[in-house]
């Protein structure tokens, strides 16, 4: 089915200029590139976007990293593309990520690995009402 998902280049993909790859690897597989925003999240958003992880023990980390600079946020829509976006990010733990998938290619800790994306349909919805509004 044709479906959206919310992607973010976190703040160490930025600051590394890797935005431009990453949008190209996406619009390359077929996806379609509708939305999309250079911008600093809040505490508060942090918090809310990553609300499952409340109770993790590096929930001040991650809120902490997420926050430290720009991200570029983006929603993307295409056949399939809430898995197959995940599949192309590599899995979370850069030990486990798959060269040729971009956390794969790019990163080495489980913190800073580049890339988040929706994990399900109703993450997505979440996500983009969160990060877009709708
Ligand atoms: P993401 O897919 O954005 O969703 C939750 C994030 O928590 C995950 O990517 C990782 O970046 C982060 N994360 C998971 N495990 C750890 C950990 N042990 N230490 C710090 N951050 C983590």
């Amino acid at each position: 089915a044709i479906q959206q998902t919310f992607l973010m280049v976190k703040p160490d993909g930025v600051e590394r200029q890797l935005v431009g790859d990453i949008v190209d690897r996406f619009e390359r597989r077929g996806f379609v590139l509708k939305e999309a925003k250079l911008m600093t999240i809040s505490e508060d958003l942090a918090k809310n976007h990553y609300a499952e992880h409340a109770e993790r023990p590096f929930f001040g980390e991650l809120v902490e990293f997420i926050t430290s600079g720009p991200v570029f946020a983006m929603v993307w829509e295409g056949e399939n593309v809430i898995a197959l976006s995940r599949l192309m990010m590599g899995a979370t733990n850069p030990a486990e990520s798959a060269p040729g998938t971009i956390r794969g290619d790019y990163a080495t800790t489980v913190a800073e690995n580049i890339i988040h994306g929706s994990d399900s349909l109703a993450s997505a919805e979440r996500e983009i009402g969160l990060f877009f509004g709708k």
